[in-house]
């Protein structure tokens, strides 16, 4: 019977770029889209950018453009990623969408019709400098657990301790430094709760067992509402009738699967009810991780449920990718993003090597270096790639470049191969294909002791139509595997069909045998991953992210700046409190990794030193600060930066790059003395 099915991957945020990590997500979805539609079912596939939310707003900010210029400059880069690691959507779409605000005051309006939401004033961390509440990420202080400094308001990343931000010592905004006040709003809240029984029961039948136990800790208690508004400014949607308020991210979010499928269905003549109707039979899959089930087992289906739309029939969840045994970590480089990964490997071995190990848990997939490189370099190339080019080779240079027939033992070695059928297409169908590459590596196994046995580069002389006979049993069983492995390498599978002189491939290709058939000449299909290559990748990468880091300090011009334009009051104790001194600078040195910092020693009285890692490289070489006073704040809080610890700051004016000046007194002011 033939299949509807409508799939999702998570939609990437478009503040930052696609890395290996989103990677696992959309190969899993897009091995498992191919799979379905080479079996003949209908499949759509759809993905978009998930655009709006505080983040993003800020990094326009930053890079002084408007949230539309960002998010159009990731939907550029992110549709080119995905072409280029041939991710087959259907439809990749946007958040910002005419479609996606229409469904959103559509369902906003059947939950309001239906009593599922209501308005109370909260208390939130404010910035009276930026005038906006500040969400957990955007609070930073001193982990109040472990008392590391310089944590976000939610979690610690020393520690690993959760708390909220108020909980956080010395809590100040993460863009500014102001301290944060406490102040009250009025914000929308959609009753959870009212679909407790409703999702206690939906759980265990649309996520797996680990999924729904893991949420089912949840139900002891009842469900908490959900904060669905958000006040200006934010970059989102506003929400009707209240002016000022916005809805939250993760409202529009998830319902940009609905409204780019709305997309697709008009490109393609077809209606979003066949899909998304309560009663619809489409199976809807969203594939996502680990970290957002709460939103897709939880909210989502219970917004689903509240609009009168269909809820999804399975959420599946994947682990997240470590990379040698670690968390992805931006300074060991190891925080691959697919560009800088394109720039070096081929992406047909990264897919290779996550199918091998997904297998349709939530457990972290390793990305290992070394084994990523043997297994690509012995399975693929050595046991699969290898057959085509051994047998093909010979059959094109060595002889007339036609397939002939196959002798018994050949016959069976491809009905082994096909036995396996329903077996691998089992495996895909229930994403295990860690089990399905298993099989076809063991597969190839049998095809190369079988090649190796017969030897025919010994028997093209005395023995030509044997010889044929073997190569032609080698070339029918490579296709095979090549159509088994389709789904996972859609490239290889291509030049296959080319190098066979056949059509595209689909599953049911599997039946039939080339005899008597004339092939073309082989290009080459996969070259070995050399370490070498990896190593180049990751240093790119460590690069990008030293050049992108912004040191603290060199962030001070920036405050500097801000200030100048807002003025901000403060009080003569406040102006009291900060240390001001003139210091003699000793010691400099450039710090090579980063392109704007400096190390610095400097010298307060005789023997009272202070390093200080000073955002100044643009303007000053090293050697040009030896002996020069400066001022510097003395009492500030040192702070462990990724270059050492800066006990201190040098006060400098302009605009920064190479205008930046450094204060100094005039001549005859001694190293050490106060700024009065
Ligand atoms: N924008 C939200 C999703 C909204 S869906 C309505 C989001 N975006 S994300 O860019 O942070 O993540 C997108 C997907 O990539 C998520 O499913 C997430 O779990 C996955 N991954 C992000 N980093 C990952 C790893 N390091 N490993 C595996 N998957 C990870 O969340
Ligand atoms: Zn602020």
């Amino acid at each position: 019977m033939k299949r509807q099915i409508l799939m999702t991957c998570a939609l990437p945020y478009a503040n930052g770029p696609i890395h290996l990590g989103h990677m696992l997500e959309h190969i899993e979805a897009d091995v498992f889209s191919r799979f379905q539609k080479m079996r003949g079912h209908e499949c759509i596939f759809i993905c978009a950018d998930d655009t709006h939310g505080t983040p993003i707003m800020i990094k326009a900010r930053e890079q002084g453009i408007t949230p539309e210029a960002l998010i159009a400059q990731s939907f550029q880069d992110h549709t080119a990623d995905f072409k280029d690691f041939s991710i087959g959507f259907d439809h990749y779409g946007s958040t910002n969408s005419e479609e996606n605000k229409k469904l959103c005051e559509l369902f906003y309006e059947r939950m309001k019709a239906k009593n599922h939401i209501h308005k109370k004033p909260i208390q939130q961390l404010y910035c009276e400098h930026d005038k906006m509440f500040l969400p957990d990420r955007f609070v930073k202080g001193t982990c109040p657990k472990c008392k590391s400094p310089d944590q976000y308001g939610d979690s610690c990343d020393v520690c690993s301790a959760t708390y909220t931000p108020e909980d956080l010592i010395d809590a100040g905004c993460s863009l500014c430094g102001t301290k944060p006040i406490k102040k009250a709003s009025d914000h929308i809240f959609f009753r959870l709760n009212h679909f407790k029984s409703y999702l206690a029961e939906w759980l265990p039948k649309h996520t797996s067992p680990e999924v729904s136990k893991k949420m089912m800790e949840w139900f002891n208690e009842d469900l908490r509402d959900w904060d669905i508004s958000r006040d200006d400014p934010y970059f989102g949607f506003g929400i009707p009738g209240e002016p000022g308020k916005y809805f939250y991210v993760w409202v529009d979010a998830p319902m940009g699967y609905v409204s780019a499928t709305d997309q697709w269905a008009k490109k393609n003549n077809r209606k979003l009810e066949e899909f998304w109707s309560e009663n619809s039979s489409t199976e809807i899959y969203h594939f996502i991780g680990k970290d957002i089930v709460y939103f897709h087992t939880l909210f989502w289906p219970a917004l689903l449920k509240s609009a009168d739309f269909k809820t999804p029939n399975k959420v599946l969840v994947h682990g997240h990718v470590m990379v040698n045994g670690e968390r992805m970590s931006k300074s060991r480089g190891t925080f691959i993003s697919t560009r800088v990964y394109l720039n070096h490997l081929d992406p047909q071995f990264l897919r290779y090597y996550y199918a091998t190990k997904i297998n349709g848990t939530v457990n972290d997939l390793d990305l290992n270096f070394a084994d990523f490189a043997s297994r690509v370099n012995s399975d693929l190339v050595g046991k699969i790639v290898n057959l085509a080019s051994r047998g093909a080779q010979m059959l094109s240079k060595k002889m007339d470049g036609v397939l002939s027939d196959l002798d018994p033992a050949g016959q069976q070695i491809l009905e082994n191969i096909r036995a396996q059928n329903e077996t691998i297409a089992n495996h895909y169908d229930q994403r295990d294909f860690s089990k399905a590459t298993t099989l076809i590596r063991e597969l190839a196994d049998e095809v190369n002791r079988y090649f190796d046995e017969k030897a025919p580069w010994k028997t093209l002389e005395p023995n030509p139509v044997e010889t044929k006979k073997v190569l032609t049993t080698t070339l029918n069983a490579f296709r095979l595997l090549a159509i088994y492995l389709k789904p996972i390498l859609p490239k290889m599978a291509e030049q296959v069909a080319q190098l066979l002189n056949e059509q595209p491939y689909q599953w049911s290709d599997l039946s039939r045998t080339l005899k008597n058939h004339k092939i073309n000449d082989y290009v080459h299909l996969a070259n070995r991953v050399e370490m070498d290559k990896i190593n180049a990748m990751v240093e790119e990468q460590k690069q990008i992210y030293a050049s992108l880091a912004k040191p603290k300090v060199s962030q001070s011009v920036k405050q500097a700046q801000v200030a100048e334009q807002k003025p901000l009051e403060i009080e003569f104790e406040d102006f009291m409190k900060v240390d001001l001194r003139i210091a003699r600078i000793i010691e400099a040195e450039e710090i090579k990794e980063a392109d704007k910092l400096l190390r610095v020693k400097v010298e307060l009285a005789s023997g009272e030193t202070k390093q200080i890692i000073a955002g100044i490289k643009s303007a000053y070489a090293a050697e040009k600060l030896l002996g020069r006073h400066v001022l510097i704040c003395a009492n500030l809080k040192p702070r462990k930066m990724k270059f050492g610890m800066s006990e201190g700051m040098i006060l400098a004016a302009g605009d920064g790059g190479q205008d930046l000046f450094v204060l100094s007194p005039d001549p005859g002011a001694k190293a050490g003395s106060r700024v009065k």
